[in-house]
């Protein structure tokens, strides 16, 4: 396997941007991509947003912020692609998107690059099959916020290389991460469990069982979780766990994950959590964390 020393992350969304931080913070070159501009500046305003709050909370020096904004290229085309050994896919949860970009990579990386992808919830071996290298793919799944999150899921399809699998566990364990290696079915381990906990949360709120605020609290204080469910769907993204759910709920048909119509009402409503300014909660200001 090659040695991988620079990283390509498209898409430069709250995940994107997160993962660029995290490989520029473990020592490798990052090239970021996005469609436009604007999204590209974007992208940069997270990633020195997120260095900002680590210099003033004292974690990072103003010399090693500068030296991992440094270790950045942010760019709107995907040629400069070219010398990555390994890309990280981010962008939204569109197969046909997806397809799209792995076939473009097919032609722009070596034949020996690893490509992976960073999906929720769709099937890696899917991502994979129209591509010329399956054997190549893997799925790398960072959990939010990715900066600060130890855990990756490394997915593997039943035509991931095991030298594949290997490189990415190496490169990931070097970042400081958690790999554990999972096989390619709907919502993974953490995402199948955890959209299962969403789920029975949201009815028990449907059935007015308990107020929004003490079911975060039984979970946060009963059960030792940083964030209860409804703060958690907020910081997610209500459109995403809406989006994820589905997925798990048409490939599974279980129960555990069926659709909440509650939730759907609200994204249908644009309370999407942090990200909108509303979604559970109120937040002062859209993508902050201030409950008001
Ligand atoms: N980006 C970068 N760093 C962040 C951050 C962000 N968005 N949010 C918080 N941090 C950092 C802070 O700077 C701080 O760093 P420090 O300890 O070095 O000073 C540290 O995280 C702790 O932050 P705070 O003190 O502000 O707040 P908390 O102690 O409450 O921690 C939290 C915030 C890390 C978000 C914590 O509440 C938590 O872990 N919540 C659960 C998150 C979770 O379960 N995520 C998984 C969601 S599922 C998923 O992502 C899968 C996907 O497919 C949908």
């Amino acid at each position: 396997m090659r040695e991988i020393t620079t990283v390509g992350v498209i898409g430069l969304g709250t995940m994107g941007a997160g993962i660029v931080e995290v490989f520029a913070r473990g020592g490798l070159d990052v090239v970021g991509v996005e469609t436009t501009q604007e999204y590209a500046d974007r992208g940069r305003a997270i990633l020195q947003a997120s260095t900002d709050r680590a210099v003033a909370r004292g974690r990072l020096d103003e010399a090693g912020q500068a030296e991992i904004l440094g270790r950045v290229t942010i760019s709107t085309d995907l040629g400069d692609l070219a010398g990555a050994d390994l890309v990280v896919e981010a962008v939204p949860e569109i197969m046909a998107l997806k397809h799209e970009v792995f076939a473009k990579l097919d032609d722009i990386v070596a034949e020996d690059a690893v490509l992976a992808s960073n999906t929720s919830s769709l099937s890696i071996t899917q991502i994979a099959a129209p591509t010329r290298h399956p054997g190549r793919v893997v799925g790398l799944h960072f959990f939010n916020p990715a900066p600060v999150l130890k855990l990756v899921e490394v997915i593997t399809t039943l035509r991931s290389e095991p030298a594949v699998v290997e490189a990415v566990v190496a490169v990931s364990e070097r970042l400081g991460k958690k790999p554990v290696v999972v096989g390619d079915r709907a919502g993974f381990v953490a995402n199948y469990l955890l959209f299962g906990y969403f789920t029975s949360a949201l009815r028990m709120l449907e059935h007015g069982h308990v107020s929004r605020e003490d079911l975060d609290t039984a979970m946060r204080v009963g059960a030792g979780l940083p964030m209860g469910p409804c703060t958690l769907m907020d910081l997610v993204g209500l459109d995403v766990c809406h989006h994820i759910g589905d997925v798990i709920y048409s490939h599974t048909r279980s129960s555990m994950h069926a659709p909440s119509p509650m939730l759907g009402r609200m994204v249908t409503s644009g309370l999407l959590g942090r990200k909108s300014g509303r979604g559970f909660y109120t937040y002062a200001r859209p993508g902050g964390g201030q409950v008001v």
